[in-house]
């Protein structure tokens, strides 16, 4: 039995859908259940800032998950595959009509990726205030509670409806299929095997 950890939403969904693919059959949560046991599978359906952390203690075997929450969250898991969907950056964000710049003593920065923002800005000796949010980033430039984000853009659509512009990119980001270090070693096999299916399926080598 593998237990694998998906996040709600888009990422999921499309994680559900390889497996689809892979073994031609319904891979579908039931209303608000959050296990679901098919064949040798058992899938948790969790939170996406939570999937690395139910990896990490072995609740779960495997996980999907986006690059920057495996960042954000540091934690040593194994980095099987990069699935290619769910595609995103991490950006900092700035109202529309402004430049960017870092001639001032210091800047607040609002973000729900505090660890991502303060490496960024201490590689780089830009003093900064953190201020940690938990949603709807983009409202904090607009209401004088920071001078910039950093936040997640996918289209783009959510800074361009609040009069914000991406103005620079700190990393790049996709889902990718991870495992727990010690479960990696004890299903070696079968993991490997699933890693090539997930491989064959996006129509890899
Ligand atoms: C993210 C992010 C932005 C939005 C960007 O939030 O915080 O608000 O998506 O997407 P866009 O570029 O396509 O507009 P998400 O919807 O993941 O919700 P969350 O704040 O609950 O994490």
């Amino acid at each position: 039995m593998l237990t694998i950890a998906l996040p709600k939403g888009r990422i999921g969904d499309d994680s559900l859908a390889l497996f689809e693919k892979i073994f031609a059959k319904e891979f579908r949560f039931g209303e608000r259940k959050l296990i679901l046991e098919i064949d040798d599978f058992r899938f948790l359906r969790v939170r996406n800032q939570d999937v690395p952390t139910y990896v990490y203690h072995q609740a779960a075997d495997l996980g999907v998950v986006g690059l920057d929450v495996l960042e954000e969250k540091g934690l040593d898991l194994v980095r099987l595959l990069d699935l290619g969907f769910g595609a995103c950056s991490v950006s900092i964000g700035i109202k529309e009509d402004e430049e960017l710049t870092f001639n001032k003593p210091s800047y607040r920065v609002a973000t729900k990726m505090e660890n991502i923002t303060r490496e960024f800005f201490s590689k780089k000796a830009i003093p900064v205030e953190i201020i940690k949010l938990y949603g709807s980033i983009e409202l904090a430039p607009l209401v004088g509670l920071a001078d910039m984000i950093v936040d997640i853009v996918e289209t783009g659509e959510t800074m361009k409806q609040n009069g914000l512009k991406p103005a620079l990119t700190i990393m790049q980001s996709s889902a990718y299929f991870i495992a727990n270090k010690n479960s990696f070693y004890d299903k070696k096999e079968k993991i490997l095997a699933l890693r090539q299916q997930l491989q064959e399926a996006l129509g890899g080598a």
